[in-house]
């Protein structure tokens, strides 16, 4: 087992990964999108309800950057095996503390990868009668997806990698990066 600096060291020189989008690039970006959702929202007090464990990075970022009221929820599916991948079930793993009909709900994703999870909380909140039901992902794979679903917000469309990083997991790990970087094949090795 490594300890977390000498794998970011690995990271960082490009051994089994290499960069996607620098802090900077991300950082950019989310501030348009909290500029658009302020626009799009205004005199409005959306939820905005994160999807954990992936997306609490960026919702941690995105509210700071609107310049309207919001109230923050957080709503916990698993549909990710261990590794790179997916079990393709979703699983609802906590309620929501917050009332949602009549709200204007935003759900923050950290990546929309096949589009089973976005479709899944498409379905269960639209049963709670949200006011408005909008979805925004930091990262979308959309040669992936193969559900029919609606993404209002997209920070980047990505190719159909597996990513690390700013929320994103390997095997519960590498949440803690800055970047996102494209993991290879190799990527057991940062571990060994
Ligand atoms: P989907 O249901 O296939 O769209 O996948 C949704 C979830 O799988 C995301 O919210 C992530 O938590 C996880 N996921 C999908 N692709 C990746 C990836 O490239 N890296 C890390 N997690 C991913
Ligand atoms: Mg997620």
């Amino acid at each position: 087992m490594q300890n977390f600096s000498s794998v970011v060291q690995k990271i960082t020189h490009g051994e089994c990964c290499r960069l996607l989008l620098s802090e900077k690039k991300i950082q950019k970006r989310v501030k348009e999108l909290g500029q658009q959702i302020s626009r799009d929202y205004h005199g409005c007090c959306p939820i905005l309800i994160g999807v954990l464990k992936g997306g609490f990075v960026f919702i941690a970022d995105l509210i700071r950057e609107l310049t309207i009221d919001c109230e923050v929820d957080f709503i916990k599916i698993s549909s990710y095996g261990n590794k790179k991948n997916s079990s393709g079930k979703i699983k609802l793993n906590n309620k929501l503390d917050c009332q949602v009909e009549g709200r204007d709900i935003i759900v923050v994703e950290d990546i929309v990868d096949s589009g089973l999870s976005v479709k899944f909380l498409q379905k269960h909140l639209s049963k709670l009668k949200p006011r408005t039901l909008r979805f925004v992902t930091l990262l979308l794979k959309s040669e992936m997806v193969q559900q029919d679903v609606n993404v209002d917000y997209v920070g980047f469309e990505i190719p159909s990698e597996f990513v690390v990083g700013y929320g994103l997991d390997y095997s519960q790990k590498l949440r803690n990066l800055r970047a996102v970087y494209v993991l290879d094949n190799e990527a057991e090795k940062l571990f060994d």
